[in-house]
């Protein structure tokens, strides 16, 4: 349990921990390349140094240097081995899939394994098109964790259009394709985040990417080696979202967070914070691991409601708990619709989400793909105890409103925050923060 106490002023500044989607990749790919790879900035968050377990655990040597450089020696050309004990992926959906579509291109047998948040959400959706590719799995009812993966390396191509908008789908698809025998392509009419087609172009990987017709298809031709490379991961402008947040809602409220990763795949949250009303700095900086960086300032701001634009969702997927904050705060109502994939994250996020809000006062309700927020115009009673579903992103933002509500909030348990964000508490008490 932990409680977060209102405050008069969030002020400070602070660089963004390092971004989580990046992190995964820079270790998956570092472990596949041939040579040794420098990752500087890795998020050390639980997801992540589980996927450089599991990368460990099928043959590449993943080593932490005293100064927190990770040298990533990769398999190469000799490919993966199996596993000797199951892979335990933790709470970590991307580690997972993203692995998953890795294995299948290898004659290798896994067990895959996860805690009981990852363990109850839907893997048809990776194991569906990498059956067709030629892997074959023997999955938990419902198509859930623990399953077992029996990769080969005779994959063949695929061309697939994922029911779902999701990054994770797409890139395991890519990283299947690696290895499959011919050129697999991804379509997309709602682009997600696009880490991996960058990091894999980084790492030496040809990548064909067209639009026609609002649709973006990406093409990878298998057989392709990768090189090892220097890696800079960017800040995490998810995990820097709960910060502008905090500053946006608090009376007094004024941050910088610097090195945030700058991407139109990520950014839906900023804007739509812009919408509301916020007015945001972006300064710019250099460049890191393909991608643009930005120093983002934000201070004190009255909010209004807005209904967020449904084609905006797949670039905040992530953000809807921490927008629900701001939507409380604001005046008049915002609607969120389209996004119907918060069910299926750590939690369903959009009961935890409404449960969050409704506990502290703040009238919300659930729709089947989204939620309704009536905001409180500055004055969030707070009180409220917050189930957090073994979700990191409910407990940050209920410990973000806590900040600026009238009176403090408090969450179940904290320790999912290690996940994404382990320096969380740490970064929000430097700001100006009572969490006790
Ligand atoms: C991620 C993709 C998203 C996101 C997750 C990270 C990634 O999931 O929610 O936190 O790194 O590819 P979906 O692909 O399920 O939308």
């Amino acid at each position: 349990m932990l409680t977060s106490h209102p405050v008069p002023a969030i002020t400070g500044s602070l660089a963004a921990p390092g971004d989580k989607s990046c992190s995964h990749r820079a270790l998956i790919l570092g472990g596949l390349a041939s040579g040794t790879s420098e990752i500087t900035g890795l998020l050390m968050g639980d997801d992540v140094r589980r996927t450089g377990d599991v990368m460990r655990a099928l043959g590449a040597q993943v080593i932490q240097t005293r100064d927190g450089v990770w040298r990533v020696t990769g398999v190469g050309e000799a490919g993966l081995s199996s596993p000797e004990g199951p892979l335990d992926f933790g709470n970590s959906g991307t580690g997972s899939r993203l692995l998953m579509g890795v294995m299948a291109g290898h004659a290798i047998t896994a067990k895959i394994i996860g805690d009981a948040s990852l363990s109850s959400r839907p893997m048809a959706r990776i194991t569906k098109p990498l059956s067709q590719m030629g892997a074959r799995f023997e999955t938990s009812a419902g198509d859930t964790l623990p399953l077992t993966l029996h990769g080969t390396d005779t994959l063949q191509p695929i061309s697939y259009t994922p029911p779902h908008a999701s990054a994770q789908v797409k890139s395991a698809i890519l990283l299947a394709g690696l290895r499959a025998h011919g050129t697999s392509s991804v379509s997309e009419a709602r682009m997600t985040r696009d880490h991996s087609e960058r990091m894999l172009a980084g790492f030496g990987a040809k990548l064909d990417i067209t639009r026609k017709d609002g649709v973006r298809t990406v093409s990878i031709t298998g057989g392709q080696s990768l090189s090892a490379q220097e890696i800079r991961v960017p800040g995490d402008p998810s995990s820097a979202a709960f910060l502008i947040a905090a500053s946006l809602i608090s009376p007094g409220g004024d941050v910088l967070i610097e090195n945030v990763m700058s991407n139109e795949t990520r950014d839906g949250f900023f804007r739509v914070a812009e919408l509301m009303g916020a007015s945001l700095g972006a300064e710019p900086r250099d460049e890191a691991a393909g991608e643009r960086l930005i120093d983002l300032q934000a201070s004190s701001a009255p909010l209004k409601g807005v209904a967020v634009p449904e084609h905006m969702v797949p670039a905040m997927i992530d953000e809807f708990p921490i927008l629900a904050v701001l939507a409380a705060f604001a005046t008049g109502e915002t609607r969120i619709s389209g996004a119907a994939e918060l069910r299926v994250k750590e939690s369903d996020r959009i009961s935890a989400t409404v449960n969050m809000l409704r506990v502290n006062g703040v009238k919300a309700e659930e729709t089947e793909d989204g939620f309704v927020v009536e905001g409180c115009a500055g004055n969030v009673p707070g009180g409220g105890h917050v189930t957090t579903h073994q979700d990191h992103r409910i407990a940050m933002s209920a410990l973000v409103m806590g900040t600026a509500a009238q009176t403090p909030v408090s969450i179940d348990d904290a320790s999912m925050i290690d996940t994404s964000y382990p320096a969380f508490a740490n970064h929000m008490r430097s700001l100006g923060a009572r969490f006790e």
